[in-house]
């Protein structure tokens, strides 16, 4: 077992580039299974995440393979099964999307119930409901949702709330759907707006794409494209809080300020220096931040997955912050992490209060989830003293190179066997 080690207290200092979304990967990995031929997809991120999903589409016949130029070349001509490998496919939410993917091509599915971060219920029925809606017939049997469809239909559909996945899902499967599909309420993620021009580049037909309403016509064949995945707006708003938390003074190269402005705006109201240029954003600070309140929302509203780094920030800020949550139900467990380290947040329902204290102080602590880990980090380079960190199974799930960038950036951070005695200095 590895852990993190931090000295904290170094403000950061430098620039750090950011590489592609894991939410935006996760989302055309699955899609390129629709497609016969190579599909080349450029800026996909090295983590655990991708690599099980790449996993996942070798075991079913699909060849995805990194070159040496870091481009990924999957070839789902070949598909030997559309039965998924439950174990696999029951680690991660994202490969859900395989069963609409799946149905929409083969007409023929079988996917596990899926998993991901524990933060709450997490439930597939707005998949489901949109699903049956194309006209797939679903069956749940010992925890696999096994599907049938002769060609899907183009559909009207309305979603509860504005899911992410569940609009990501039914975009792809109604790419294949005969006719037209509308989907009002969808999200409007810039990895939604991402998905959408790669399936338009595949010579899909999708409009909308950015606002509540998306308009899908059915193509019969959608064919091979190379295509960029987004830098990932969550590194960057982790790496913007790790410079504000530690008083230093950062670019953050290969960032798009559109995809941030909830977070960028939110900083700048707590007291930090926001500059963005053409190549990226420059975060500084230099006085003590101020306390805040923040409620989650879906996009374009401030991001669920910056809720838990910003907690941390607004531990240290002065004054008392209350933060909700209203897209996850259960999504402060880490605060008892934060708390370890001399935060004091009370969790009431869906609301945090933070009242900032001047200093936190470095402590054994674990990730409980993947933003909940960065959030416990990015704690530990302000903390006084030694901070470390276990569990990072769940961080390696979506940051890539997150030790070695913060050690160019000056942190006093390590990651090393669990047994390792005394602190290795740094490279
Ligand atoms: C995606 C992101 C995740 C982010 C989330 C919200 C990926 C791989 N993950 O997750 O980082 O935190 O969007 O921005 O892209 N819901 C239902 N029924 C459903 C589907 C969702 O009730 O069928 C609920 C969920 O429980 C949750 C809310 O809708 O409360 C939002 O979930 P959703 O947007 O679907 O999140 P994901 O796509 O799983």
């Amino acid at each position: 077992m590895e852990v993190i080690r931090i000295n904290g207290g170094y403000p950061l200092k430098g620039e750090v580039r950011i590489g592609g979304s894991k939410n935006d990967a996760l989302a055309v990995i699955p899609a390129s299974l629709l497609i016969q031929g190579v599909s080349v997809l450029h800026n996909v991120p090295h983590i655990s995440d991708v690599e099980k999903l790449l996993e996942i589409l070798r075991s079913m016949g699909a060849s995805a393979n990194f070159r040496s130029d870091g481009a990924l070349e999957i070839d789902a001509t070949h598909i030997s099964t559309t039965e998924t490998p439950h174990d696999l496919v029951r680690q991660m939410r994202a490969s859900f999307n395989l069963l609409g993917v799946l149905l929409a091509r083969f007409g023929d599915a079988s996917v596990a119930m899926p998993g991901g971060c524990n933060i709450g219920t997490r439930p597939v029925n707005f998949h489901i409901k949109g699903l049956e809606s194309l006209g797939a017939e679903l069956r749940f049997e010992h925890g696999i949702y096994n599907g049938k469809a002769a060609r899907l239909k183009g559909a009207n559909l309305y979603l509860e709330f504005p899911s992410a996945g569940a609009t990501q899902h039914l975009m792809c499967a109604a790419c294949y759907a005969e006719g037209e599909t509308v989907i009002e309420n969808c999200a409007q993620e810039p990895e939604i707006v991402n998905l959408a021009h790669y399936l338009n580049a595949c010579g899909g037909s999708i409009s909308g794409m950015g606002t509540p309403t998306i308009t899908i016509h059915g193509v019969s064949s959608l064919h091979p494209a190379e295509f960029n995945i987004i830098p990932d707006r969550l590194q960057v708003g982790t790496y913007a809080v790790a410079a504000a938390i530690t008083g230093g003074n950062v670019k953050i190269i290969n960032a798009y300020p559109d995809h941030c402005r909830p977070v960028l705006s939110k900083l700048q109201e707590i007291g930090v220096d926001v500059k963005t240029s053409e190549d990226g954003i420059n975060i500084s600070r230099k006085g003590r931040l101020r306390a805040t309140d923040i409620k989650t929302m879906p996009h374009p509203g401030f991001p669920t997955d910056m809720q838990q780094p910003f907690v941390a920030l607004l531990s240290v800020a002065e004054g008392t912050s209350m933060v909700t949550e209203t897209v996850y139900e259960s999504r402060f467990r880490y605060t008892t992490e934060l708390q370890r380290m001399g935060a004091d947040i009370k969790v009431e329902g869906p609301t945090a209060v933070i009242s900032g204290v001047p200093q936190l102080t470095g402590a054994p602590v674990s990730c409980t989830d993947l933003r909940g880990g960065a959030a416990i980090v990015v704690a530990g380079l302000a903390a006084h003293g030694e901070t470390r960190v276990s569990e990072l199974d769940h961080i390696d799930r979506g940051y890539e190179n997150f030790v070695t960038n913060l050690q160019l950036l000056g942190a006093d951070i390590i990651r090393t066997p669990l047994e390792t005695p005394g602190r290795v200095p740094l490279a």
